[in-house]
């Protein structure tokens, strides 16, 4: 995840809060509470997912984004990024793609599969998805958007909805004109990642849009961008008026993020993780990962190290053991080394 955020201050700093609900629906589904882990590739596979929702607090859990045209051809496409388990419902998979018949049989397909809700990706600035007119490239055409909206409409029976940035640029916001044609398809939700496809994941996250979407429709609006705390969640209700909040790169440092939520609603303070809690919370993850087999899990194991150990008093020690280990079980004995050392070495 090399997506991080610049330096500046938050816009929702030192701003008034409200409460984030305590559920929002889409289409038949009540989801509770009203917040989303945001689907990020490379990080929220099923390990991932489960682990937030263990950890409690998360109303939603969805896919990695999907190729719509890739899982309809390579059953591999379907096992790697669209497998599931039943404690993860409610689950929705998120598709990309560019052509409206070739969405609506993977929306099928995700609706046969078991999940709860299908989304329509229209924010990845990858450029390698951009270049095939799928994610963010799709912005600039709301015609065809109109068309991938109805197939896939017709097509299922699932929730639908849709995930997509302000516009193509500052001088292309598209933003309320494309939630509004969710709606008038018959989409059951919009969520907005309040930048442009420009900007990438830099400068700030433009709050104001969420709130001029949550204006103009009435089908309910997830907003996206620059939650970093849980605090944030609570500024962005109170700015925007959204119906539920989803967290992205937050939830990856500090996993603990949703269950926070709850917490500073409910009391207008929040539990701060303790060393024996990071402890606890890296060796569980790890375990799963080596439970699944996921393929690659000493490099998943080492690229949530640099994540997991920020709040770790000489984290950098164990950042370093991590990295230098050639294996899944010398990694877990480094950890339990690290802790132990560590906790032995620390006062009482
Ligand atoms: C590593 C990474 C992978 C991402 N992959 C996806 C994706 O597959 N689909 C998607 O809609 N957005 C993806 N995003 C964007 C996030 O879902 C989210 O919109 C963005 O990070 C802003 O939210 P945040 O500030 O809470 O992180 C990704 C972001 C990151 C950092």
């Amino acid at each position: 995840m090399q997506k991080r955020w610049e330096n500046s201050v938050p816009e929702a700093a030192a701003r008034a809060t409200a409460p984030v609900p305590a559920s929002f629906r889409v289409g038949a589904l009540t989801l509770a509470p009203a917040t989303v882990l945001a689907p990020m590739s490379g990080i929220t596979d099923t390990v991932f997912r489960r682990f937030i929702r263990n950890l409690g607090g998360c109303g939603l859990i969805m896919t990695e984004f999907t190729s719509a045209d890739g899982m309809l051809r390579d059953q591999r496409v379907r096992g790697r990024y669209l497998h599931f388990y039943d404690d993860e419902h409610p689950i929705s998979a998120q598709l990309f793609g560019r052509d409206p018949a070739v969405l609506a049989d993977a929306a099928r397909m995700v609706e046969d599969l078991g999940f709860d809700l299908v989304d329509l990706n229209l924010g990845c600035p990858a450029k390698k998805v951009v270049k095939c007119n799928g994610g963010s490239g799709l912005l600039r055409n709301l015609p065809l958007i109109g068309r991938i909206f109805r197939q896939v409409r017709a097509a299922v029976k699932i929730p639908f909805t849709v995930k997509f940035r302000a516009g193509w640029n500052d001088n292309e916001i598209v933003c309320t004109d494309l939630a509004r044609l969710a709606e008038a398809c018959g989409l059951n939700a919009v969520a907005l990642h309040a930048r442009t496809r420009e900007q990438g994941y830099g400068g700030q996250a433009r709050w104001g849009w969420i709130a001029e979407v949550k204006q103009a429709v009435r089908i309910p609006v997830i907003g996206n961008g620059d939650i970093r705390a849980p605090q944030d969640a609570g500024a962005m209700v109170a700015q925007t008026g959204c119906d539920a909040v989803m967290i992205g790169r937050a939830a990856a440092s500090n996993p603990w993020i949703f269950r926070q939520i709850a917490q500073w609603t409910a009391r207008g303070a929040c539990d701060q993780p303790s060393e024996a809690d990071r402890y606890q919370m890296i060796r569980t993850y790890f375990h799963m990962l080596i439970e699944e087999e996921m393929p690659g899990a000493p490099g998943k194991m080492k690229q949530f190290a640099s994540w997991f150990t920020h709040g770790v008093r000489n984290g950098s020690a164990l950042r370093k053991a991590i990295y230098e280990s050639h294996s899944e079980r010398e990694i877990l004995e480094r950890v339990d080394q690290f802790f132990a050392a560590h906790h032995a070495a620390a006062p009482a």
